[in-house]
């Protein structure tokens, strides 16, 4: 399959074209280097089937070139940032979703007959069904990033009706593993490596999300693909149980040697505005398919702990 893989400098996307790579598939990866970084793409560059492209989505024309003689459209650019929103709040307007649009039209203009994309549970809001099911509504997102995913899957199921494509979309969890680009993992290995005297945590510790590891992540992304063939495919992608931010922190102070450091809290129940403090999915819908994650969120948080302190170690983020 020839792939044009959005967001391939990021952290799913460096994952995943290094993964598909090896299966065997052509890879077209796309990012204008936003938060993605070449260094992460180092080891898909021994692969002659690999390209890597420095775009912006927000281009269409040449979004419409991207897509020519593609099979599918793997589709993770975005800003990844949730909290940014409020700060920016065209953010996830051009990122999220005319990126979006671009690339769907980039798909009808030159045949390209599938699409994967990567959603979030940021869809949901605060879901009075807990495990939530892709079932769950109305859904009211409480971020402009929750908003944006909506908007694109919208967008994405008319565009498959109306031109006869097919599209998978996935609702991940927190992910994580090496390469992050942002969130809790590169935050708090951020914050310690410069000062280890303490620990800021946002919230009060008590926030709890399912976090996946990324190589989980990309198995269930193409078994799914692999194994449902609608029209529309949705799916929750996370692992069943969830973690709090507290474990993450002991996780990691732990990882680095640092036991016993104290924390400061921000107090709040949540970690910001927008921020879904608890979140469960349900993710039978993909288990009844026959795919489930090799390891729980806690085991997740273990192996990345490792991972991500490494990377630090070794330079990888400097
Ligand atoms: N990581 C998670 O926990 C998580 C959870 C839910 C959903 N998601 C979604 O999965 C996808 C991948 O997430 P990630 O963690 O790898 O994020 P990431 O920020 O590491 O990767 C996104 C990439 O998109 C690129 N990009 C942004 N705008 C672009 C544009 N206009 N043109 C070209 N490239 C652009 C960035 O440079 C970045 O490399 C995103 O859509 C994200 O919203 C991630």
């Amino acid at each position: 399959m020839r792939v044009l893989l959005t967001g391939g400098a990021g952290f799913v996307g460096s994952n995943l074209a290094l993964k598909m790579l090896q299966d065997g598939h052509e890879i077209v990866a796309a990012d204008n280097l936003y938060l993605g970084k070449l260094r992460f793409l180092e080891p898909c560059h021994k692969f002659p089937a690999f390209n890597f492209v420095q775009a912006d989505l927000l281009d269409l024309d040449n979004t419409i070139k991207l897509c020519r003689g593609c099979d599918i459209v793997i589709h993770l650019a975005a800003n990844s940032d949730i909290s940014l929103g409020r700060q920016k709040t065209d953010l996830d307007l051009q990122l999220g979703y005319l990126t979006t649009y671009n690339l769907l039209e980039g798909m009808r203009i030159e045949n390209v007959p599938e699409i994967i994309f990567a959603s979030s549970s940021a869809i949901y809001g605060e879901a009075d069904v807990v495990p939530t099911p892709e079932s769950f509504g109305p859904l009211c997102p409480i971020s402009l990033y929750g908003a944006s995913k909506l908007a694109a899957e919208g967008l994405i199921t008319a565009f498959a009706h109306n031109f006869g494509k097919k599209a998978w979309i996935f609702r991940f969890g927190n992910v994580i593993g090496p390469n992050v680009t942002h969130g809790i993992f590169y935050d708090f290995v951020n914050r310690l490596r410069s000062d280890s005297s303490k620990l800021r945590i946002l919230g009060d510790g008590r926030q709890a999300k399912p976090y996946i590891h990324v190589t989980d992540l990309i198995s269930g992304i193409l078994f799914a693909h692999q194994n449902s063939s609608s029209e529309i495919n949705i799916f929750n992608l996370a692992t069943s149980g969830n973690s709090s931010v507290k474990f993450i922190a002991d996780t990691i102070v732990e990882e680095m040697g640092l036991n016993g450091i104290p924390y400061e809290f921000t107090g709040t129940a949540k970690g910001w505005i927008g921020d879904v403090a608890k979140v469960a999915l349900d993710v039978s819908r993909l288990g009844n398919l026959g795919w489930k994650t090799k390891l729980t969120s806690d085991e997740a948080i273990r192996l990345a702990a490792k991972e991500v302190v490494s990377q630090f170690k070794c330079g990888i983020y400097s």
